[in-house]
């Protein structure tokens, strides 16, 4: 039997929060708006813009940038994946939008739209699923008009708090092992979601002729105490999109049996202790 691949949507809407209590998952809710609201204030939207979100999902940017640009101008709804997009049509529908929206499926190495066709793009975590980030970067300096804006938030997975620096090297034989492979799991230039940082991200606008950038850097530190339970689901669920979960990179270097070792081991070590983990991420706004 042929494994079905989970959808965007699926992921989007429900498998992201798996391992997460309710309220876990009203905070990760409640911060996604704030995200939301800082792309936006930073795309500084002006009536009329034809502004495009790239990588809609569910619409979270695209849907606010319409009520805000309240029906004048024009905003598409761009997503490689077209059950995002049939889930878009559907809310707008069911919000009785209808006018000045647009849907398209398209890729954002190759968007297709015409050279300097549109004032405003938004993006959230999207070019950490995209292996070529300067070719997609090129292809949304393509698109824009002279004097458009790029505002865009993406997580900077390689920068996040390690497991390695959470545990007692004592506890943990292999330690040295372990440490290796987590740094070469989190720095992998052929993995989309960790070939890229802050500073590879502003070469790469630059490179693509981009002006007036800004990059700003957040650290998020989230402090909570820890059981057993959590751990599991931390190696299995996947960053969405079919990329592997953590387990599944772990497995690309080490045994299945070592990393279920250290899956266990982590347990023990973890279970009622409070960790504190850094999250980094950068919003990105630029000008052609
Ligand atoms: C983490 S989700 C973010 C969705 C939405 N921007 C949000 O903030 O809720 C990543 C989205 O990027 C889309 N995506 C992934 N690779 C893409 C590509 N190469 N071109 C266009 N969209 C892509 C996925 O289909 C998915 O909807």
């Amino acid at each position: 039997m042929s494994k079905v691949i989970e959808t965007w949507t699926q992921w989007l809407k429900n498998s992201r929060f798996s391992y997460m209590t309710e309220e876990q998952k009203n905070q990760t809710i409640n911060w996604l708006m704030l995200v939301r609201d800082k792309i936006l204030e930073n795309a500084k939207l002006q009536e009329d813009d034809v502004l495009i979100d790239i990588g809609t999902g569910t619409g979270l940017l695209a849907f606010e940038a319409y009520n805000k640009l309240k029906e004048s101008g024009k905003v598409i709804f761009s997503d490689s994946a077209q059950d995002c997009l049939n889930e878009c049509k559907k809310i707008a529908q069911d919000c009785g939008i209808n006018n000045n929206v647009e849907f398209i499926n398209t890729d954002v190495t190759n968007l297709g739209l015409e050279n300097d066709s549109v004032d405003v793009i938004v993006m959230r975590s999207v070019l950490v699923h995209v292996l070529d980030k300067l070719t997609s970067i090129r292809e949304l300096h393509r698109i824009l008009k002279p004097g458009g804006r790029i505002s865009f938030f993406e997580p900077i997975i390689k920068s996040n708090t390690k497991y390695y620096e959470l545990i007692n090297p004592l506890n943990f034989p292999n330690y040295e092992k372990l440490k290796e492979v987590e740094y070469k799991i989190m720095s992998n230039p052929s993995d989309p979601l960790t070939n890229f940082d802050s500073k590879t991200l502003k070469e790469n606008l630059i490179q693509a002729g981009f002006k007036n950038i800004s990059i700003d850097v957040n650290i998020e530190k989230s402090t909570y105490p820890v059981s057993a339970s959590m751990i599991e689901p931390w190696f299995n669920t996947s960053s969405g999109g079919g990329a592997q979960s953590l387990k599944q990179r772990f497995m690309n270097y080490l045994e299945e049996q070592i990393v279920n070792q250290y899956i266990k081991d982590l347990e023990t070590e973890l279970d009622g202790k409070t960790i504190t983990l850094e999250s980094l991420s950068a919003y990105v706004y630029a000008e052609k």
